[in-house]
């Protein structure tokens, strides 16, 4: 709704994030586009609370494209580790070596360039060119197409790719004009969505867009968007083995792409393998005199849960040419700078 007397939906939500909208977050107030697209990266599925402490340790020890992309592997995924969906951090590393062999180092300010880069889509495209150089182009993430279906009524789960065609329209056509107000609009689309128009219960009587919002006029605010089709998330195990000697620990490195993929983490062992057989056969470890069963650890990933039955070997002697590639002892005192999955490094850190 638009004419003489009721400015744009762009308009209201501009005017609103400006005097109500988060304006301190550390990647704001920037137009590095490293920086905004660190940010941008680590906020894919994880909260903005959980991401401040990384997000300022990564900038100390990466502070711009360079230094990140000539990094070795293993202190980028060191930097990442317990923030989740380390492909992320694999397609961080590779997008950073491109933009320094492909761009000279400076983020590309072209959308479609910007999503040629590995882990960058559409909607995240659009944020890095918007909040760096005031681009005018839609975001489309989970926040944003929870605020835009209820706004526009569009029916169906957001999730399925004929309804999110419906809602990239739906940010193609609310866009403002003028490219000075880019970045309080993408900002302000998504503080919209974390926190005015939420899942359930959202707080309409605060939004700047709820007098012509399709779905508040209905009264169907809890119904829209639809929720995910329910599907049962399959179960999976597996053994793995602790093998500790004097005051160091097995790890091995995990092949990547892959669930933990180039993450540190204990030995897998088959369902039958004999623990003591295998920590001897692949690790050299004699003198194992004492083995120990722990309780079973729960990890849930996206698409299935794991639970974790470990296995506590001690040993008396190592044979050091046993040792297998991928495989390394690390003193107790080192584990805070290895990459580990976050179930794994609570483990360790709790013996
Ligand atoms: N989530 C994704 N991008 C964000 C941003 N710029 N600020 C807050 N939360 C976000």
């Amino acid at each position: 709704m638009a004419n003489d007397t009721h400015p744009t939906f762009a308009t209201r939500l501009v005017t609103w994030q400006r005097v109500h909208g988060r304006n301190d977050l550390p990647w704001q107030n920037t137009r590095d586009a490293y920086r905004i697209w660190l940010s941008e990266i680590m906020l894919q599925q994880t909260q903005v609370a959980t991401v401040l402490p990384y997000y300022a340790r990564f900038l100390e020890r990466f502070p711009d494209v360079t230094l990140l992309a000539s990094a070795p592997d293993d202190d980028v995924m060191a930097h990442w580790a317990g923030l989740g969906y380390y492909s992320r951090a694999r397609n961080l590393h590779r997008a950073a070596q491109q933009v320094v062999s492909q761009h000279g180092g400076r983020f590309p300010a072209d959308v479609a360039l910007l999503a040629d880069l590995p882990g960058i889509g559409r909607s995240t495209a659009a944020a890095i060119a918007a909040f760096a150089y005031d681009v005018i182009a839609p975001i489309l993430d989970g926040n944003v197409k929870r605020v835009l279906a209820r706004h526009a009524a569009v029916e169906g789960y957001p999730g399925v790719s004929a309804v999110e065609k419906k809602l990239w329209l739906e940010a193609e056509s609310r866009l403002p004009q003028s490219s000075t107000d880019m970045v309080a609009y993408t900002q302000g689309l998504m503080d919209l969505g974390a926190t005015i128009c939420a899942r359930s219960d959202p707080a309409c009587l605060l939004c700047p867009i709820a007098d012509d919002c399709a779905a508040k006029t209905s009264g169907r605010s809890n119904e829209i968007p639809a929720s995910k089709p329910s599907k049962v998330v399959p179960q999976r195990s597996q053994r793995y083995l602790l093998l500790t000697h004097a005051d160091e620990i097995l790890l091995v490195k995990r092949p990547a792409p892959g669930i933990w993929g180039a993450l540190w983490c204990l030995p897998e062992i088959g369902d039958d393998e004999d623990a003591e057989a295998t920590a001897h056969i692949r690790y050299g470890a004699s003198g194992l005199g004492h083995t120990e069963i722990l309780p079973p650890i729960a990890h849930a990933f996206t698409h299935f849960r794991l639970t974790l039955n470990v296995a506590h070997l001690v040993a008396d002697q190592i044979e050091p040419r046993v040792m297998q590639p991928g495989a390394m002892w690390i003193a107790r005192s080192e584990l805070a700078k290895a990459a580990l999955p976050k179930p794994i490094s609570r483990l360790l850190t709790s013996l």
